[in-house]
């Protein structure tokens, strides 16, 4: 069949031929013996830090011996760097580490590991995709820590289908997953994501493995994400942040700074949210930009920020606050490659397409957050505090925020609204009044 009868979808099936049960370790085991709970050794069995500082903050602590961790990310995102920075810094600290190349030659990762700095004792490489092969490598090094980059390109030669299909990357997981829990050593796979932003190969991959990571990062912007989908050994939220740089991988502890530096303030159209992510808070700056339609269609543009949001916010936009952009192209992006999708960010985003149409800066020492709902009211969005707190320590005096929200930090200037047409003409001024429907006349633009 070309086509599954389930979902409609064309050439998704794939062929399992049927295996006979292999006898491997682990299989034909007579029965663990059940052992009292708290009987049960532990030493040796914490998280091991990478000494990778961000990296290790999304792993709350590090890699957990006999643990296998999935690294998912686009080509090119900086994956196979990461985990060779890991790699090196545990083999620094006397871990031995091995390397499992199945994409790349072993030259290729001796000039990547010189370029980052990453030549070090302990650090073992092998070139190779086949699985047994692997598990001998394995045997000979012994080591805490495999990174095997990446799970689509190791093949079982028993299991008769091409490298990076479903059976083989389902079985070959699901092996090394076993392997690592007998020997105790912390594996890595490399996973590749594909365009939906889903793990290539089998979901199936998600359960059998004991942490997902993905890795995220616009292409044409040096900042990356890192954040725990799935984590058994700690909280998911948290938040990693790097700069691709030529000497490989750099942690970010300032994101706002980085993120703000090349902020023009007094500049109509733009607004500061203090977005959350995880539990850390980072200022991004939120753009629109209005021009009256050409076309016979407007256009909207969003990037970094959700479509439907955006045309919701601009008919909540005409409807409640009467600044209709029906004749108008609108573009909305968040700077700096960043994705914002909380709802949080739905004020800074209508504030800045009110300025934007208006032409009239939003006071700059302002940030904005508040949800907005579909009668023009301004909600309240979590963790209040500590995204006002971010905002204090990189010099903003005040914030736009829900009639609801809580006290700020001491001398911080809250101005406080209950509805989106009132946060349009306390901070424009200029804005329409509420109720009353009338078509923007764009302000013309200076020159
Ligand atoms: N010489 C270099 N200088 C700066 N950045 C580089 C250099 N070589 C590679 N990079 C960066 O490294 C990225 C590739 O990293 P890599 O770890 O191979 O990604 P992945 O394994 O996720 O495909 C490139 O997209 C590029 O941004
Ligand atoms: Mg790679």
């Amino acid at each position: 069949m070309g086509r599954c009868a389930g979902c409609g979808a064309w050439n998704s099936l794939v062929e399992e031929p049927e295996e006979p049960p292999r006898a491997g370790p682990g299989s034909p085991r007579p029965g663990a013996a059940p052992v009292p709970l708290a009987e049960v050794g532990v030493a040796g069995w914490g998280p091991r830090a990478t000494g990778v500082g961000e990296l290790d903050r999304v792993l709350a602590g590090g890699l957990v011996p006999g643990s296998v961790t999935v690294v998912g990310g686009e080509p090119g995102v900086g994956k196979s760097t990461l985990l060779l920075q890991a790699a090196a810094s545990m083999a620094l600290k006397g871990c031995r580490a091995l390397l499992v190349s199945a994409e790349e030659s072993p030259p290729q990762v001796r000039l990547r590991a010189q370029r980052v700095g990453a030549l070090v004792p302990g650090l073992w490489l092998v070139s190779e995709t086949l699985l047994p092969a692997l598990l001998s490598a394995w045997d000979q090094v012994r080591p805490d820590v495999m990174v095997v980059d990446s799970i689509q390109t190791v093949a079982d030669p028993d299991l008769g289908s091409a490298p990076g299909t479903l059976v083989q990357v389902r079985e070959c997981a699901a092996r090394l997953v076993q392997e690592a829990k007998a020997r105790g050593t912390a594996v890595v796979l490399v996973g590749h994501v594909t365009k939906d932003g889903s793990l290539a190969g089998p979901r199936v991959l998600e359960h059998v493995v004991d942490t997902v990571v993905s890795f995220e990062g616009e292409r044409h912007h040096a900042l990356r994400l890192l954040r725990a989908t799935k984590h058994r050994f700690g909280p998911t939220g948290d938040l990693g942040l790097f700069e691709m740089t030529g000497t490989g991988l750099v942690g970010v502890p300032d994101p706002s700074g980085l993120l703000l530096a090349d902020r023009r303030p007094g500049l109509a159209g733009t607004a500061v949210l203090p977005a959350l992510e995880g539990t850390r808070a980072l200022m991004v700056e939120v753009q629109a930009l209005v021009t009256p339609t050409r076309a016979g269609v407007p256009r909207r543009f969003a990037q970094g920020l959700d479509g439907g949001r955006l045309a919701l916010l601009l008919a909540v936009l005409a409807r409640r606050t009467g600044l209709s952009l029906a004749g108008c192209d609108v573009f909305a992006s968040v700077v700096g490659g960043v994705r914002v999708g909380e709802p949080a960010a739905d004020l800074a985003l209508a504030l800045a397409l009110a300025s934007a149409a208006a032409d009239i800066p939003l006071p700059a020492h302002l940030v904005a957050c508040g949800e907005v709902g579909l009668g023009g009211e301004v909600r309240q969005v979590a963790q209040v505090k500590r995204r006002l707190a971010e905002a204090e320590r990189l010099g903003f005096a005040g914030a736009v925020v829900p009639s609801s929200c809580p006290d700020g930090p001491a001398g911080f200037e809250l101005v406080r609204v209950g509805s989106l047409g009132e946060a349009v003409r306390t901070l424009l001024g200029a804005g329409p009044d509420p109720g009353e429907r009338r078509d923007l006349r764009l302000a013309a633009a200076p020159g």
